[in-house]
């Protein structure tokens, strides 16, 4: 057991949206055409989007990131009034080729040449991950690619981050967890993680089980957090 968090760490393990990827770079793509609201409108997806994943594990009723994110969308694009099935496919589209944020890529070759396992767990299904991976030309810094379609429920189930800690091998203490999404940060303390919360936007800490045990302000600040720089 490693007394302080994040002194014996073998792996690190990432959220995808969020966190790795910026889920508004979808809709501020196609702003001209999504219209002054876009910002309000990419808001109210994701958060429809979590919403349907919490509602959908608590009704035992799953369906993957692909169609759930889709009927989020257009759930969104009904109450904003914009009834237009070729935006509602373009933006989908764009969902595939998120913009990662700009520290990333670096930050993981720093990871890998420190020897780090790396890996991805992510509420997405493969064919995203894969695509957004691969768009941001990060596969050769990225282990594992691990979705919660290998256990069918979405987070903060403790059985998604058993998932990474059966696949790597490595016990939960061992591995630092990096979340954007202070809710998947609690999730995955609560889990035994060391989590360090990204909080890339400057919101409060939530109040639920769990307590990060160290919070950044974007990934740029993990390699000194974990002592390899
Ligand atoms: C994910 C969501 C939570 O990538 O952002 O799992």
């Amino acid at each position: 057991m490693s007394s302080k968090p994040f002194e014996q760490i073998h792996a690190c393990v990432f959220d995808a949206y969020g966190t790795l990827f910026d889920v508004n770079s979808a809709v501020s793509r196609l702003k001209d055409t999504v219209g002054p609201q876009y910002g309000e409108i990419s808001a109210a997806w994701r958060v429809r989007q979590l919403e349907y994943t919490w509602l959908r594990s608590l009704m035992k009723s799953h369906t993957d990131f692909w169609n759930l994110t889709s009927d989020a969308l257009a759930v969104t694009l009904r109450t904003f009034d914009i009834d237009d099935a070729k935006l509602h496919a373009e933006l989908m589209q764009a969902y595939l080729s998120l913009t990662a944020f700009k520290e990333v890529s670096s930050v993981l070759h720093q990871l890998k040449q420190a020897g780090m396992q790396t890996a991805i767990l992510t509420n997405g299904s493969p064919s995203m991950i894969n695509a957004a991976v691969a768009n941001a030309g990060i596969e050769s810094v990225i282990d594992r690619k691990l979705s919660v379609e290998s256990v069918g429920v979405f987070k903060p189930d403790s059985r998604v981050y058993q998932l990474a800690v059966d696949e790597l091998g490595i016990s939960a203490e061992n591995i630092a967890f990096l979340s954007s999404n202070a809710w998947d940060a609690a999730g995955a303390a609560h889990f035994g993680f060391n989590v360090a919360w990204v909080n890339r936007y400057a919101q409060p800490s939530e109040a639920l089980p769990g307590v990060p045990s160290a919070m950044l302000g974007d990934l740029s600040e993990l390699p000194a957090l974990l002592g390899i720089c």
